[in-house]
């Protein structure tokens, strides 16, 4: 396969990066993450607006421009034929004297197996385990995920397929999606402490009347249907809370229909 490394794209075994850099040492860089449909990069624009917001944000140096990110994009794709897969673009912090500043770091885009929940899990629901916590800089898309990756030791042996994560009584998201609540026909995704999915996005287009609105935990655990949202996961049903059955236990027919509805536009 090949990669972007090193200004060029090159057969990826040969892209390498410092181990001073700070995107190691102190987990400081950013990072997105996007699909590809039949060789069509899914709604590319809106991941590459992120992915330059998040330099921004960081403080980082991104040397390309969206137009530039797009060929490249293009022609890793047809490379690698790519037909329905990952990619991952990744700019790190930089080699720094002090070991701590930001610097001109690397930038690598690479291609992914791209592999989706089992079809049990969309049938029946998956459950959640509820942490307290904020991710740090939420709404960027940093390379700092130690805690989940920590945490999911714990959640996996309890027969979790993730975390949902909350405070102060309020809900933020997943460890790596969004978070919807339905309840009396009424759909609610928060705004607060989250990354702002593509999928989150895609979803409040194709359903003009979900409020964007604060959710308590309280909310979360007593709501008719959950379901969670992001690249890799599409439209997940969520049908338990820790040890709680959410709604009926089943996914539920809300959730369902906008399964559906993803379905028509990707
Ligand atoms: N995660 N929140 C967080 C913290 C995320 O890392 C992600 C994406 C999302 C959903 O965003 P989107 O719909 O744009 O994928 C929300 C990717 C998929 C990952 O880390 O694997």
């Amino acid at each position: 396969p090949y990669c972007f490394a090193k200004n060029q794209i090159i057969s990826s075994h040969l892209a390498v990066i410092h181990p001073m850099d700070i995107g190691l040492i102190r987990g400081y860089g950013i990072f997105d993450f996007f699909r590809t449909s039949n060789y069509n990069p899914l709604f590319l624009s809106d991941y590459l607006d992120r992915f330059i917001r998040s330099a921004e944000k960081t403080h980082l140096t991104l040397p390309y421009s969206k137009e530039e990110l797009t060929s490249v994009i293009g022609e890793l794709i047809s490379k690698n034929n790519l037909e329905n897969g990952g990619i991952r673009m990744l700019l790190t912090g930089g080699v720094s004297e002090n070991h701590f500043s930001p610097t001109d770091g690397s930038l690598f885009i690479f291609c992914e197996d791209l592999d989706f929940p089992a079809p049990h899990k969309y049938e029946n629901g998956v459950k959640l385990l509820a942490v307290e916590h904020v991710r740090a800089i939420a709404d960027v898309k940093t390379t700092n995920y130690a805690f989940p990756v920590w945490h999911s030791a714990e959640w996996k042996q309890k027969g979790a397929e993730d975390v949902v994560y909350h405070h102060d009584g309020f809900v933020s998201e997943s460890s790596r999606s969004n978070i919807f609540v339905v309840k009396n026909g009424e759909i609610k995704t928060p705004d607060k402490h989250i990354l702002h999915g593509i999928t989150r996005k895609r979803v409040l287009e194709l359903d003009n009347s979900i409020k964007i609105q604060p959710v308590t935990l309280n909310e979360l655990l007593e709501a008719d249907e959950l379901f969670i949202t992001s690249t890799t996961k599409k439209i997940l049903p969520i049908t338990q809370i820790d040890e709680k059955k959410i709604g009926t236990g089943k996914p539920g027919e809300i959730t369902l229909a906008l399964i559906e509805k993803f379905r028509t536009i990707c």
